[in-house]
């Protein structure tokens, strides 16, 4: 029995109402196998949520219940998988994404394809500009309360004299915006188009998300990197965010009556000299010592590039990523700390946790 806006007495006040609301409510996850999707879960189930999460045909389900293993015992961790309704559903196709919709009063918007290949630019555009327009006219169609999208600070434009970055850093079109990013700003439209239709939305856009489980992607790559005791580093640096503190964030985006707005998610902004030697620290092995100048880096890639051409191999170092590893960018988070009174992790406790997770695994 789900309880509906209609049920909620009218001598609650508009917080009471969003709370109760959402205390009543049969949440949709999308993007639960990926890291953040994962911890998302975790969080929802201990809430006691009543969770629906979609997967693919090809997802692997067993990176959810290893996930909960960092929290919880293992049999406390199988007890928790099993109380998630998995369906399955992709969400360029809209009959089994249609059917995960029956009932859902709540959704969080997780799942996307990340890549800075230019040559993945069409199957981007097909999960995460289609595959959002989807979410948000089946969010519209059902009546969905409120709707959780997960975009990211590369969404946001680039400022002059290095000014900070914050939600009103506006996209500029004319610069040189990456496949990824284009892709998710065109997603971030999409919400935006829901909300003008009548949807109540929030959207979430993090740095480089720092989260254990998942050490062949994202910020898993860079710890596994760093484990290695290489021996380089690169000017640049970057916004990050504990996966622990993206989750919360979102719960608390959703639980809010504040709607329609957006979030930047950078609890530090940290050169990767800095985040490289903290990490090879904690590992106990020796860190970068010899800055790596660009040119030598942009040349790489294009060797990478000739190579992949003549041997269809798979490319090691994209432009864009060149680019990211020489760039400094300064991000602010002071609007979810001011109006949802968000505080986040210190990176320090972050990094020893998330760290110490991959010690014990590999
Ligand atoms: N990781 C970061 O540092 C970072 C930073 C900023 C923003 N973000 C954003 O945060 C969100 C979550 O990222 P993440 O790091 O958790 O990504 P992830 O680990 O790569 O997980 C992606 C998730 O999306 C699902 N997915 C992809 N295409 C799908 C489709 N067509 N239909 C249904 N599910 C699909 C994947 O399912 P399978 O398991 O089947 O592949 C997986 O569950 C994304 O929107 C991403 O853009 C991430």
């Amino acid at each position: 029995m789900y309880y509906f806006s209609k049920d909620i007495p009218n001598a609650l006040n508009r917080k009471e109402y969003y709370k109760k609301d959402y205390f009543y409510s049969m949440i949709l996850v999308t993007g639960g196998t990926g890291l953040v999707g994962s911890h998302l879960l975790y969080f929802l189930l201990k809430e006691n949520k009543q969770v629906r999460a979609i997967h693919r045909k090809s997802s692997d389900l067993q990176a959810v219940k290893r996930i909960f293993e960092y929290y919880v015992t293992k049999a406390e961790a199988e007890t928790l998988f099993n109380n998630i309704e998995w369906q399955e559903a992709n969400i360029t196709e809209i009959p089994a994404l249609t059917d995960a919709f029956k009932g859902i009063t709540h959704v969080y918007h997780a799942a996307a394809y990340i890549s800075f290949n230019p040559k993945h630019y069409r199957k981007l555009k097909k999960a995460n500009i289609e595959g959002t327009a989807n979410i948000v006219n089946l969010c519209l169609a059902n009546s969905v309360k409120k709707l959780c999208y997960v975009s990211s600070i590369a969404t946001l434009g680039t400022p002059l004299n290095g000014a900070e970055i914050t939600e009103e850093t506006h996209w500029n079109p004319e610069e040189k915006n990456n496949v990824y990013a284009i892709t998710k700003y065109g997603a971030e439209m999409e919400v935006w188009r829901g909300t003008q239709e009548g949807l109540d939305a929030v959207i979430f856009k993090p740095g480089v998300i720092l989260g254990e489980g998942y050490w062949n992607s994202g910020s898993g790559v860079i710890i596994k990197t760093a484990s290695k005791g290489i021996p380089f580093y690169t000017d640049g640096g970057m916004g990050v965010v504990d996966v622990q503190d993206v989750v919360k964030a979102m719960i608390e985006g959703m639980h809010s009556q504040e709607k329609n707005t957006s979030y930047v998610l950078v609890s530090n902004n940290i050169k990767y000299k800095t985040l490289l030697t903290k990490i090879a620290t904690r590992l106990h092995v020796k860190p970068p010592k010899n800055r790596a100048p660009k040119w030598v880096l942009m040349l790489f890639s294009k060797l990478d590039w000739l190579i992949s051409k003549l041997f269809g191999t798979r490319r090691i170092l994209l432009k864009a990523t060149v680019n990211s590893l020489y760039t400094v960018s300064n991000y602010s988070s002071s609007k979810i700390e001011k109006k949802l009174d968000f505080q986040f992790a210190p990176i320090s406790e972050t990094l020893n946790r998330v760290v110490d997770h991959y010690s014990i695994e590999s």
